[in-house]
């Protein structure tokens, strides 16, 4: 009612200008490891990487001196990320020097500081993240109404787990995501081309983008197989080629002579050296961890085998279906199908990799409510012991609340919205039933984590629980794609 009052243009903005404000003021609360010497946090993490890149030559970036000890928060992410520290750490260089001084800024943190390293998450998504799913919304969302153009954009701003965590928690994950959504929507509108460069453009932000790498080689494959002659199909493939090897060397120029040096900074954004998971994560893993004993019934090498295969198995199906028949929404299910895997098998899996699943989801907003207005929160509730330990519990609360006030009512009219679409029978059938329960039971933990005692010998046990709730719900989510996927290409095929 509202859209239609205000029109699509001033809906657009409005959105926009409200995720804005909503950034800023969730960027006014603390972040990971405010005040905490002497590692503090991620937000330390960003501030040490742009001292680093700003003072050492490029060479020395991903290297152990004494000017760089990688033991403190050593760079582990590829080149863009480096390339942006730079940046960003020359615009603060500009108005605070102090603030990236080497080796004496350790810990540095004044507000004016923060008020700087906030801006420059909010400007990376006006710069990417925004115009992005605008581009989505235009490749994806062509006979959409005004209203469902509205709420996909609404999904995909404001959802609550990718704010809290890049201006709560402190992160850039909007670049990634945003490169990566850059992509579907290239490809979607058939520019391949440019589509491939963008994704390998979000690959080298974040290794994570990895996560979505199995969806882009299966659609564009599959597009590729799909024309006429067999020297055309070869053609494709090896302009796709040519296209994803020129942006690599673009990227990692700096880095590729001598040939060693890439080996050592290869060797930075591996997670091997990591354990089988950290903290409290939503994932198989995790969550069964405490039936079976993972970590003391394999080595370290059986394991990230045994990851491996079950990460591959599992995202195989997706993969097989849009080598066959690629679609535009395909390519985002299975991009959502295979961040579920990833996420739920792989190994050394982050609480916050999730995002990566959402992402496509939200972007699916007007074709799957249900699961766009369900998940965000369940994902925020997964990373809510991370959000805790930040002091980010009041930012969560108030962000899942709008979230809820302004998809709640949406869901309870939904059954009256017209037209049987293929998810339609799936969701519009006992649905609210299952939303009722998960409400409940996340409300269940939350209330007993905040009014009882954990047992002497099991302090986490309301975060165990969290994971582990998290992870039935991810796991449905998970099956629930996968469904989707084959019965969309099935009608497709009809
Ligand atoms: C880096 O060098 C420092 C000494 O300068 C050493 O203590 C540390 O273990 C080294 N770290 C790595 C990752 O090689």
């Amino acid at each position: 009612m509202l859209m239609r009052a205000l029109g699509d243009h001033a809906a657009t903005l409005l959105i926009i200008a409200v995720s804005l404000l909503i950034r800023l003021g969730v960027g006014l609360h603390s972040y990971s490891g405010a005040g905490l010497p002497p590692r503090y946090g991620d937000y330390e993490a960003q501030r040490h990487w742009m001292e680093v890149t700003v003072h050492l030559p490029i060479q020395d970036w991903y290297k152990n001196t004494t000017d760089n000890n990688l033991d403190y928060w050593g760079l582990d992410y590829p080149p863009i990320s480096a390339y942006q520290s730079w940046l960003y750490g020359k615009a603060i260089q500009h108005a605070e020097p102090e603030a990236i001084a080497l080796l004496i800024s350790r810990g540095y943190e004044t507000s004016s500081s923060k008020t700087t390293m906030r801006w420059s998450v909010v400007i990376s998504d006006i710069l990417v993240y925004i115009p992005a799913v605008l581009a989505c919304r235009r490749a994806f969302l062509k006979d959409a109404t005004a209203e469902q153009r509205a709420w996909m954009l609404f999904a995909a701003l404001l959802q609550p787990a990718a704010v809290l965590i890049d201006h709560g928690h402190f992160q850039y994950n909007g670049i990634s995501l945003g490169f990566a959504a850059g992509a579907a929507a290239a490809v979607a509108t058939g520019k391949e081309m440019l589509g491939s460069a963008l994704f390998c453009l979000s690959l080298n932000h974040k290794q994570m983008s990895m996560y979505y790498a199995p969806a882009f080689f299966a659609h564009l494959l599959g597009r590729c197989l799909q024309r006429p002659t067999f020297l055309s199909k070869v053609g494709a493939v090896a302009r796709l080629g040519f296209v994803v090897c020129a942006t690599f060397a673009c990227v990692w120029g700096p880095f590729l002579v001598p040939p060693s040096r890439a080996v050592g900074v290869l060797s930075r954004l591996a997670p091997l050296r990591r354990g089988l998971f950290e903290d409290y994560v939503a994932n198989f893993w995790c969550a069964t961890s405490p039936l079976i004993k993972w970590k003391q019934l394999f080595t370290q090498q059986e394991l990230v085998r045994l990851c491996a295969g079950a990460t591959l198995l599992t995202l195989l199906p997706a993969v097989v279906q849009q080598i066959r028949s690629p679609s535009e929404k395909g390519l985002l299910l299975c991009m959502a199908s295979s961040a579920f895997s990833f996420f739920l098998f792989s190994y050394q899996v982050h609480e916050k990799s999730i995002l990566l699943a959402l992402l496509p989801v939200t972007l699916l907003a007007p074709e799957l409510p249900a699961l766009a207005a369900w998940l965000p929160a369940v994902a925020a509730f997964s990373v809510y012991p991370l959000l805790k330990k930040d002091g980010l519990s009041l930012a969560y609360v108030a962000l899942l609340l709008l979230w809820a006030a302004f998809t709640l009512p949406a869901q309870a009219n939904r059954t009256a919205v017209t037209g049987r679409t293929w998810m339609h029978g799936l969701t519009s059938c006992g649905l609210p039933l299952i939303f009722r329960t998960s409400v409940g039971l996340a409300l269940g933990v939350h209330a007993a984590a905040a009014v009882l005692e954990p047992p002497k010998r099991l302090p986490y046990i309301f975060d165990a629980l969290i994971t582990a709730l998290s992870f039935l719900h991810f796991a449905a989510a998970a099956l629930y794609v996968q469904i989707l996927m084959w019965r969309q290409g099935h009608e497709k095929s009809q």
